[in-house]
């Protein structure tokens, strides 16, 4: 696209700030997270670093960032990792708070924040299963 020597074109892992960005968002996120009854029983492991690791590191590779994710983790297949979870729209819609207050913190520029937006919004719904009472053992 850059013809005219004038325009670079960034990724979004640039633009934003690389890996110090999608650090702080994920430290954000996850400090949510904890303060959340509902979505901090979805979490497996009492340890939040690792998980906090693998969710920035996919983000960064996702925007254009280096493939760490990849080399750690294989093909992300998020739908697939994320079916042991029971996702409904209350779970959906407080993750989706919880990165709308790590992206408020983090402040990107504009374009960013759209585009970090639409896709969590996309992603959230996407990655729903809906089977919410799955674990809880109850009708
Ligand atoms: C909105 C887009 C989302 C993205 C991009 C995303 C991304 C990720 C990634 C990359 C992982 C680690 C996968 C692995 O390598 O094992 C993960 C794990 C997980 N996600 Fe999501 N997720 C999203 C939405 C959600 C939602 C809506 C929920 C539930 C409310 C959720 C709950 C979890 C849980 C419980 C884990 C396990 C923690 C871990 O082991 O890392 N995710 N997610």
């Amino acid at each position: 696209m850059a013809t005219d020597g004038e325009e670079v074109e960034l990724t979004l892992f640039e633009a934003a700030g690389g890996i110090v960005f999608f650090e702080g968002l994920v430290e954000i996120f996850y400090r949510e997270v904890q303060a959340d009854p509902v979505l901090v029983v979805l979490y497996p492991e009492a340890d939040l670093g690792p998980a906090k690791h693998r969710l920035a590191t996919f983000l960064a590779q996702y925007w254009g960032g280096p493939m760490t994710y990849a080399e750690e983790r294989g093909n992300p297949a998020l739908k697939m990792r994320h079916f042991p979870y029971a996702i409904g729209p209350e779970q959906r819609d407080r993750w989706l708070a919880a990165m709308g207050i790590a992206i408020d913190e983090m402040d990107p520029v504009p374009d960013v924040r759209r585009m970090l937006t639409e896709y969590f919004v996309m992603a959230a719904e996407h990655l729903r299963n809906d089977q919410s009472m799955r674990f809880t053992g109850s009708a």
